[in-house]
């Protein structure tokens, strides 16, 4: 049986979240540019998306570059953005064929002007698919989100819209950049390191959290598959004990 056909189709994780990490060490270990590496990278990001959507998971959140990337040398940042565009670019129209819609996350007023109206673009034409949802994370820092979502509030309380004895867990979830998405269930982290890095903090608070040595360029569909049958195999308690959700399975299926 191969692990495609292990995987149980009504035990998807309904979000999958990625740390793309590794791509400078694979193309370092090969005697080649960090930016090889990221140029590989795309080709795992096309098996990924292509894998997650056959399968049918509904949404994909891909950590592209984060705000502190910013701090990398000039050279790979500009090369950075460079592929993202391109890419973006050439593959709006696979995006559209396969009914995926394109969401971005983080602060994308940072990056140079081509390279966001482009993903702006591919934004706006993919914004009727109503298959998988692909959530690039650009220019994205947990810790830039959440004070984003702090200063907003503040505002609306100093404006009188909002009472500070009104906020809740949704107050702070509707002011997040994640706020149409439902939280990841299954995050990934390719390349050894076992981080959150800043990714979705607030977001990963139940999420299971699967980290590979496997590093980027060479993750595939096989790599994805092996993740989820791992993601099935954990129970998942969200604060209960194993007793209750027992209980609450041999419920459900009577
Ligand atoms: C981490 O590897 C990877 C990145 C910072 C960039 C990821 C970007 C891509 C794969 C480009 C295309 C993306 C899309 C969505 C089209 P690293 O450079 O931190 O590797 P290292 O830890 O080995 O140095």
């Amino acid at each position: 049986m191969s692990q495609l056909e292990k995987i149980d189709k009504n035990q998807l994780p309904l979000h999958i979240a990625i740390i793309m990490d590794g791509n400078g060490r694979w193309a370092q270990e090969k005697g080649e540019d960090r930016l090889y590496g990221h140029y590989q990278g795309v080709e795992s990001v096309r098996n990924v998306a292509e894998g997650c959507a056959e399968l049918g998971i509904r949404f994909l959140t891909l950590y592209a570059f984060s705000t502190e990337n910013w701090d990398r040398p000039e050279p790979e940042v500009t090369g950075l953005m460079e592929l993202l565009a391109e890419t973006i670019r050439q593959e709006v129209s696979t995006l559209t064929r396969n009914n995926i819609k394109l969401q971005l996350i983080g602060n994308i007023a940072m990056l140079p002007e081509y390279a966001r109206l482009g993903l702006e673009e591919a934004v706006e034409l993919t914004r009727n698919n109503s298959g998988m949802t692909l959530i690039i994370a650009l220019s994205y820092s947990s810790r830039w989100e959440l004070l984003q979502a702090v200063k907003t509030i503040a505002n609306d309380v100093q404006k009188g819209n909002l009472l500070p004895e009104q906020i809740n867990e949704d107050t702070l979830r509707r002011h997040l950049a994640t706020n149409a998405f439902p939280d990841p269930e299954l995050m990934i982290r390719t390349s050894g390191e076992c981080r959150i890095s800043n990714f979705l903090l607030y977001q990963l608070a139940y999420a299971e959290l699967y980290f590979t040595d496997t590093r980027w360029p060479d993750f595939g569909k096989e790599h994805l598959y092996e993740a989820i049958l791992n993601f099935q195999q954990r129970q998942r308690r969200f604060g209960k004990t194993g007793e209750q959700i027992q209980r609450e399975s041999a419920t459900d299926m009577h």
